[in-house]
């Protein structure tokens, strides 16, 4: 027996050594010969960064080298039983690991039901998808949910279940099967934080099976929930406070982070570990490509700390990526950490140390400061923020995104809030008003999500047309004025006395180009143009989505449009009627999909049809260009002018793409000299707002809310 508790190298080797000599006669004989041998290096390749977390998050409560072995015995079975298609795909993706970082790489979010009422459904409808250039598709939670409110399918009963409302696992195989045939990768949720209250753990728990109640977290008492809470923040302060419920049949309280419904597991119990692994790996060898790991930051809890991004958590995911390695080598992990910008890239792992961790994580921080300068008009504290965050390991990729089914939570931090001259609350403050309609002047359309009073955070719901300020071209624009929204918001005075009030209020202030030299006489951009004249109310919205866009689809990893997004869908203004959702405004951005818009998505004369076409277009230039794969370099630079977010890309030896996005109603323009820092000599035009180059006095000009991709001849 090895012992790895004094956690040295050379006890993991041993421990190595040790596995090879037993499980390598038993994978060979599982597996056949190739692919045993196959799983053997594998096993070498990640051991330690299976056995190194491993000791640490368990090393004092059990035998690591028993527990490792226990494991492994776990991946092999899973990789026994692994689909051969699957296989087949494993071998393609060990070849190629790069297969997700293509320029070609579009992605889009989903609830199966609200897009195609069931998983057969959606298979009707895949044509669209491929129409819009989707090669990578999120579903959102389609596994066996609780009856009653489930977060949005957040509360699993049955990991190994289709919920009934959307199919069989025979549909998902056959969806599956479809989306592959078409090139397009699948992500499925893994909600691995929590269960819900009637999954069988939970009422193995309740029904007094001490080994059950070990999978909880469960405090006879207030004393430690209260201790805790003194640190720890409320996700629905105002649906469901605190962090803990009381359970009569536990006799006491239990750990429920979101929900009273969604139990919090104990991950420092082994048998928590080992039992989300087999659930993990069965997962694996049903979805081929994508588990995105529900709610990740949250699933190690530390007394005097807000229990987020805890270094264990890390630790889990690290060590399940190098155990899902082992048993299923294509698949990829995605991480759900919406989280401040210093805590972010770690989920991909980029620590002091790199240890791989996720491949693909939300960039929580391009979303926020995107709107930011949206509502300001001003590209600097996204420069400043962007620029000083750690670069996203080469290997792996951020996933880009303007909004997503939750809410956008104001992710600015203080100092680089300072660093601009603003104050950090303050500035996250006016962002939730501007972007709530109730700051003078503001286009947008969205409401207030879960304000708190004792902490003055305010989050943000609504559907991003409806925050870029379209509203014609579907019924439900007006949602924003709606009494429910508005109660579900909370009346609030605004922040007329906000010190950022006239830096917003006065976007011309420091407006550096001058529009006259390049004959702007079309300052409306191009949708005002548009002879119908149903747009042009909304010009300037879908010229503001649009670039939003720009910098989504180019700032480097899989740009994912969240659905309805693609036809410039307004809120949902019915979201209330709905008893499950009528306290939760999320769903206000959650509507069910209007395929009378989509049919009008060819009809250049419709909001509809306008940002389809955008959209679809931004997909297409995207495709061709190697700067823009994830893996790539991405670097920020500093124009002369605070209104134009500028940027380069790389790859390797790609050449570079600048990509610059004008967030003033003004024309703006920057210095040549920008383009010619970024290795471009001759700018040659990529992609626009305007479908070519303008370029004029040493300038490159924008128009109002216009972007710009160029790359040198
Ligand atoms: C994730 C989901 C969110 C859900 C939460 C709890 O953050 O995106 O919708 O409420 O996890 O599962
Ligand atoms: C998840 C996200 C958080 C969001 C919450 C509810 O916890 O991390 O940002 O507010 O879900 O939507």
């Amino acid at each position: 027996m090895v012992d790895i508790r004094s956690s040295s190298r050379q006890a993991a080797a041993l421990l190595l050594r040790e596995l090879v000599e037993t499980v390598g006669p038993l994978a060979r004989a599982r597996l056949g010969a190739l692919e045993g041998e196959a799983f053997l290096a594998r096993l070498e390749q990640v051991h330690l960064d299976v056995v190194e977390p491993l000791d640490v998050l368990y090393g004092t409560r059990t035998d690591t080298a028993e527990l490792v072995r226990g494991l492994v015995d776990v991946a092999l079975d899973a990789a026994a039983v692994r689909p051969w298609p699957l296989r087949v795909l494993d071998r393609r993706r060990e070849v190629d690991p790069a297969w997700f970082q293509r320029a070609g790489m579009v992605g889009y979010a989903c609830y199966a039901d609200r897009f195609g009422g069931t998983l057969a459904g959606v298979r009707e409808r895949l044509d669209y998808l491929t129409e819009l250039g989707v090669t990578y598709l999120h579903l959102m939670p389609l596994l066996a949910t609780r009856t009653g409110p489930n977060d949005g399918g957040y509360a699993v009963v049955d990991y190994d279940a289709v919920d009934p409302r959307l199919g069989t696992m025979g549909d998902l195989e056959a969806l599956g099967a479809d989306l592959r045939d078409r090139g397009i990768a699948l992500c499925v949720d893994l909600v691995l934080n929590h269960t819900a209250r009637e999954h069988r753990w939970a009422r193995l728990a309740a029904a007094g099976d001490p080994e059950h109640r070990d999978f909880y977290l469960v405090f006879p008492d207030r004393a430690l929930p209260d201790a805790y809470e003194r640190t720890l923040p409320e996700v629905f302060p105002d649906t469901a406070p605190g962090s803990f419920t009381r359970v009569p049949e536990l006799g006491g309280w239990v750990w429920t982070t979101f929900h009273d419904y969604q139990w919090d597991l104990d991950y420092t119990n082994p048998a928590v570990f080992t039992a989300m692994l087999r659930t993990m790996l069965d997962l694996a060898n049903r979805v081929r490509d994508v588990l995105r790991l529900d709610a990740v930051p949250f699933l190690w809890k530390r007394m005097g700390t807000d229990c987020q991004n805890q270094p264990e958590a890390h630790l889990l995911v690290q060590a399940y990526r190098g155990l899902t390695r082992l048993a299923a080598p294509g698949v990829l992990f995605k991480a759900e950490a919406i989280v401040a910008p210093d805590m972010l890239v770690q989920y991909l792992g980029a620590h002091d140390r790199y240890r791989p961790e996720c491949d693909l994580a939300y960039h929580n921080q391009l979303m926020v400061l995107l709107w930011s300068s949206l509502a300001t008009r001003d590209a600097r504290l996204a420069a400043r923020a962007l620029s000083r965050l750690r670069p996203a390991p080469a290997t792996t990729g951020w996933v880009t995104y303007l909004r997503c089914h939750d809410d956008i939570g104001w992710a600015v931090a203080d100092s680089d809030a300072a660093a601009v001259g603003w104050h950090g609350s303050d500035h996250r403050r006016f962002l939730a008003d501007f972007y709530a309609g109730r700051y003078p002047g503001s286009f947008a359309r969205g409401a207030v999500f879960q304000e708190n009073e004792a902490t003055g955070d305010a989050r943000t719901s609504g559907m991003a047309a409806a925050l870029c300020g379209i509203a014609a071209g579907n019924p439900a624009g007006d949602a924003a004025r709606d009494p429910g929204v508005t109660a579900a918001g909370g009346p609030r005075a605004t922040a007329a006395a906000d010190p950022r009030a006239t830096a917003a209020a006065d976007p011309g202030a420091t407006a550096a180009g001058d529009p006259g030299a390049t004959g702007a006489a079309d300052p409306g951009g191009t949708a005002a143009a548009d002879p119908a004249g149903t747009v042009a109310g909304d010009a300037a919205g879908i010229d503001r989505l649009e670039t939003l866009y720009s910098v989504v689809f180019s700032y480097g990893g899989i740009p994912v449009l969240w659905m309805g997004d693609e036809l410039g869908l307004g809120n949902d203004e019915r979201w209330a009627e709905d008893p499950l959702h009528a306290d939760d405004n999320r769903w206000l951005h959650r509507p069910p999909m209007d395929w009378a818009a989509a049919a009008r998505r060819t009809d250049p004369g419709t909001v509809a049809g306008q940002v389809f076409g955008r959209l679809r277009a931004l997909a297409e230039a995207r495709k061709g260009q190697l700067a823009l794969r994830s893996g790539g370099e991405t670097t920020v630079l500093v124009p002369d002018d605070p209104h134009v977010l500028a940027y380069r890309r790389r790859h390797q030896r790609s050449a570079p793409l600048l990509a610059l996005a004008n967030f003033s109603d003004d024309w703006q323009s920057v210095d040549l000299g920008l383009a010619a820092a970024a290795g471009i000599r001759e700018p040659v035009h990529v992609h626009s707002t305007r479908r070519r180059l303008d370029l004029g006095e040493g300038r490159i000009h924008l128009p109002a809310w216009g972007f710009a991709w160029i790359t040198t001849r």
